[in-house]
């Protein structure tokens, strides 16, 4: 089919990992399954504007807007993924593109905004490729949005779908594959459906280390076979407490894979430490709570300082209230958001 011009919005969300991804093999290949839940408010949205070349060129030939403005420094991480998607979808060079994005969150809030940019623009590209193949099936289109938003970011093909998406080869899990995260396909206990993320944010700062910086210390690291192992046995663990809903399970699975990140690189070549002393007392405040109330209240990190706390929403008023009371006061600024578990992206009608 000719498509000679149009525009195309989604809105795609970040997504949280309870069992990490840290380290990869080529192309985009992640050394360990890992699985996240996909939340709902801090989300990216992107509208590709495309017009077919008059004649055609052997360059990608975009623009890019970050906020209404034109962003010249965003431009070489876009060009890498065209080209590493080039392959797989060769009409890209035919058009000529406009892409303006603008996230949910502050920018440079220290929230990374690279799963729910790399899945919106993802996504616009499979738009487009829909409209030269209006037959395309959905399940084809769901699966290689996430296979091209994997090549932008690896992360980021968690956040195609929601509530609960699986990335990675598992054995206990048949439809899981290294190439496309997929919906978590095993039985979740209603306790799940509504969990709650809270994200402190202590530390705004540009991050220390890139995510592809710290893949990269996994090769050749002295404990990552170990490592790669446990996250195997930790997503196992993992789907029987979201069958059985057992929160005790699930809080000491998610914290110890927190953990473990940090961990990992701490004891790499080189080694960095992305906690700040902040961290450190949001979770002894979130341990003492716990100890002191019995609430299922429970951290996890990314790689940085932040501290995302869960817990499920039928505790959601008295948790917000400690968190209030005695967590924000930690953060820079006193910033936080508050965003819970989501269903994935979204397509907006322009
Ligand atoms: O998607 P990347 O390459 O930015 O890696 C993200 C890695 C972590 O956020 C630390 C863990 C994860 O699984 O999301």
């Amino acid at each position: 089919k000719v498509v000679n011009k149009g525009s195309i919005t989604w809105q795609a969300p970040s997504n949280i990992a309870l069992v990490k991804y840290w380290g990869k093999k080529e192309h985009q290949i992640p050394a360990n399954p890992s699985v996240s839940f996909t939340l709902n408010n801090c989300k990216t949205t992107t509208t590709l504007n495309y017009e077919k070349k008059k004649s055609p060129s052997q360059d990608f030939d975009f623009e890019l807007y970050f906020e209404g403005k034109i962003k010249e420094d965003f431009k070489p991480k876009i060009t890498t993924f065209f080209k590493r998607i080039e392959h797989y979808c060769p009409f890209l060079k035919e058009y000529h593109l406009t892409i303006k994005t603008e996230n949910s969150f502050p920018h440079s809030s220290g929230i990374a905004s690279s799963a729910s940019g790399m899945s919106a623009l993802a996504l616009c590209v499979m738009s487009l490729e829909k409209e030269l193949d209006p037959g395309m099936a959905e399940e084809f289109f769901n699966r290689k949005a996430s296979f091209l938003a994997r090549l932008g970011s690896g992360s980021a093909c968690r956040s195609i779908k929601g509530k609960i998406v699986v990335w990675g080869k598992h054995d206990g899990i048949a439809s899981s594959s290294d190439l496309f995260g997929v919906e978590y396909p095993g039985k979740v206990h209603e306790i799940f459906h509504n969990y709650q993320d809270t994200i402190l944010l202590v530390d705004k700062g540009t991050k220390q280390v890139s995510s592809s910086v710290g893949h990269n210390l996994m090769h050749g690291h002295p404990f990552a076979e170990a490592r790669f192992k446990q996250a195997h046995k930790n997503l196992e663990a993992l789907t029987n407490v979201f069958q059985t809903g057992d929160l005790d399970d699930f809080m000491e699975l998610v914290e110890s894979e927190a953990l473990t990140l940090h961990s990992m690189m701490m004891s790499s070549r080189p080694y960095f430490i992305l906690m700040k002393p902040n961290t450190l007392e949001i979770i002894n405040k979130i341990w003492e709570y716990r100890e002191r109330t019995g609430m299922p209240i429970c951290f996890t990190l990314d790689a940085g300082a932040n501290v995302h706390v869960l817990y499920p929403e039928k505790h959601s008023e008295i948790i917000l209230e400690f968190i209030k009371n005695e967590l924000v006061a930690y953060c820079e600024n006193e910033q936080y958001l508050c965003d819970r578990i989501g269903d994935g992206a979204r397509r907006i009608e322009n």
